[in-house]
């Protein structure tokens, strides 16, 4: 039997989807998930979009705008489970359970919290001014969204790599306190995908609301063209020659076109294609890949039942997975029915949590080095060469601070970073696996809580 790879992403609903959006995320997603071995899940992150929103209006606006947006872009709702984040009690009850493991530390080093707090220490304020908590735990919540359904791969733009990693932390770290030998998280895998372009906006920076250069999506045809008439270009006159390369105009079109739309578009340009007849060209292409989505997209806001009914079908379809997880999670943790108690298993004592160690050394060249072993004796870590003691425990130091830590692999073996610098690397596995569960031992080896 193979087991289909579980794909799951969330969408922040604070905003409406615009056509970088569509070929950046959308459209891929879509693709995705028509591929027999993936499993998706797709969600509306609407309990992530309170903590950057509190305007109820544009809250719930946004929640229709990208499930309309999703649907009228193909996907297919049976294939896929497609559901809000606020559907699921199951994801709150999680993320308090994951937050009670959480080191606070870890969360003290997210990038969207530390951005924060510089700014406010910048502006002479106090550091957690205007902080909710909500921000401050938001990659625990991103953990329960991950976590509960056990996805393996999480497609996120860059800025989400950390919150994956953070994932894998927290859950790895339940796994190790209430697993008693079993994984109960799957650890999640961050994707990006390298292949699919941002978009350039009508300025030529990338396509994004916060530079006021984007292209709307499904709003109107007259919009659309509209935008596309504020696209900058060069001055060069109709009959001289464009350069296809140099123009985002013509990234924007190729993000859509055939490769003989392409090479057509392409000779023209060289040919002295006015700009004006050339964002013609863009609009028609547009137009025709996008009208009949546009329609479905006014269709369904315009029948919103419809939509809820589907996201409740999906709802169900998540909870039916979520459910028996979390009672068995439940169940782990201590949160036990008082009845049938035999049944517990309350007698599987909790397997004592021996310590990994730091062993030094030095070498014939009076360098110093360490090694890191597991509690039973494994070596987890060598570490590289130190001139002298204090470097090489400062380092050691570093590693059990709990600070996220750099892991760079390379084929079956991967090394350990620190400002920029290898200080200790692994064996050389059998495989990938081999070497990933040993990161995972790693990691549980340097986590900082006391047991
Ligand atoms: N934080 C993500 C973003 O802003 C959205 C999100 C919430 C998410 N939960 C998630 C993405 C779980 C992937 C998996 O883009």
């Amino acid at each position: 039997m193979t087991t289909r790879t579980r794909i799951l992403t969330g969408i922040t609903t604070t905003g409406t989807p615009h056509l970088g959006n569509y070929a950046g995320a959308i459209r891929p997603a879509i693709l995705a998930s028509q591929d027999a071995n993936a499993d998706s899940f797709y969600f509306l992150a609407d309990y992530h979009a309170l903590i950057k929103c509190d305007d109820p209006q544009r809250i719930q606006r946004s929640r229709m705008e990208i499930a309309a947006t999703w649907l009228a872009g193909g996907l297919d709702v049976n294939r896929v489970t497609f559901y809000r984040q606020s559907d699921i009690p199951e994801i709150p009850e999680l993320t308090w359970l994951l937050t009670c493991v959480a080191a606070k530390g870890l969360l003290n080093r997210a990038h969207a919290y530390k951005a924060s707090v510089d700014k406010n220490v910048e502006a002479g304020e106090d550091p957690d001014a205007g902080i909710s908590m909500g921000l401050y735990s938001y990659p625990v919540l991103m953990a329960a969204d991950i976590l509960m359904f056990n996805a393996h791969k999480v497609p996120v733009g860059r800025d989400q790599i950390q919150h994956v990693e953070m994932a894998r932390d927290i859950g790895q770290r339940f796994n190790h306190l209430f697993g008693n030998g079993k994984e109960f998280f799957t650890m999640p895998e961050a994707l990006i995908e390298e292949s699919v372009a941002t978009l350039p906006g009508l300025d030529g920076r990338k396509m994004s609301k916060s530079y006021d250069n984007t292209i709307p999506l499904f709003t109107s045809a007259k919009d659309m063209k509209d935008a596309i008439s504020r696209i900058v270009t060069d001055s060069r006159a109709p009959g001289e020659a464009k350069d296809p390369d140099t123009s985002h105009l013509f990234t924007l079109f190729q993000a859509f076109a055939s490769k003989a739309q392409e090479q057509e578009f392409r000779a023209e340009l060289l040919q002295g294609l006015g700009w004006g007849e050339a964002k013609n060209r863009l609009f028609q292409l547009l137009d025709s890949q996008l009208s009949e989505p546009r329609e479905r997209y006014h269709q369904l806001m315009s029948r919103p039942s419809d939509m809820e009914d589907l996201l409740l079908i999906g709802a169900k379809k998540a909870r039916a997975v979520a459910a028996p997880f979390l009672a068995e999670l439940r169940e782990a943790v201590g949160l036990r029915s008082f009845v049938n108690q035999a049944a517990a298993p309350v007698a599987a004592k909790k397997k004592a949590a021996k310590a990994a160690r730091f062993v030094s050394f030095r070498e014939d060249d009076g360098s110093f080095r360490f090694r890191l072993l597991s509690a039973d004796g494994e070596q987890l870590l060598l570490s590289r060469n130190f001139a002298d003691g204090k470097a090489a425990g400062a380092v050691t130091k570093q590693l059990q601070s709990g600070d996220a830590l750099d892991v760079r692999t390379e084929a079956a073996s991967f090394s350990v970073w620190l400002d920029g610098a290898a200080v200790a690397d692994s064996a050389e596995f059998a495989d990938e696996t081999s070497r990933d569960a040993a990161i995972a031992a790693l990691r549980v080896a340097l986590t900082p809580i006391e047991d």
